[in-house]
């Protein structure tokens, strides 16, 4: 496979806004934001395939999902990244996503688990109250070969009940 080699002048800084907080790091013209978060310690964002099949490295931007292995760093400049750390509840509360996920045991070896967080806010930005059949085709790009699912989708909907009672705007 041609490889493409780049001299270090060809790195350039590039500032992200990741999580609120800006973050500086040299980049190739190619490197993925994936790779940038990573190079960057957000381990939270997790590699699977590098080829936008499975989901894992997903962030939001603009409040929707997007697989940070199809985007080059630099193009994500300017536009707030939130990984699954980013999530946060009201004070001291978890995010309620996050909390379903624990309390309806929708874990288990937990690889997918932040992409699969991601994707469901990002569906539920635009569908508050999504059917089981939204569920199915809104995180139909989050792959997890552990839980089958089903508890997946009773931590949506326990989240989305707790989301639409007020427990996080
Ligand atoms: S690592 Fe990005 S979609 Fe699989
Ligand atoms: S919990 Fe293991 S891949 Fe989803």
């Amino acid at each position: 496979m041609l490889k493409m080699v780049y001299v270090m002048t060809d790195f350039k800084p590039v500032t992200l806004e990741i999580n609120g907080r800006q973050e500086t790091i040299a980049a190739s013209p190619n490197m993925t934001l994936l790779e940038a978060l990573r190079e960057l310690n957000h381990f939270e964002v997790k590699c699977g395939c590098e080829k936008g099949d499975c989901g894992a490295c997903a962030v939001l931007i603009d409040g929707e999902a997007v697989d940070s292995c199809l985007m080059f760093a630099h193009s994500a400049v300017g536009k707030p990244v939130t990984t699954l750390d980013g999530l946060t509840g009201n004070g001291d509360d978890q995010h309620p996503l996050k909390k379903a996920f624990v309390e309806k045991g929708a874990i288990q070896c937990g690889y997918c688990i932040p992409g699969m967080v991601i994707a469901a806010q990002s569906m539920l930005n635009k569908n508050p109250n999504p059917t089981r059949q939204e569920m199915r085709e809104g995180l139909g790009g989050n792959l997890c070969r552990c839980t089958g699912y089903n508890k997946i989708f009773d931590a949506i909907e326990a989240a989305a009940a707790e989301l639409d009672a007020g427990g996080r705007d």
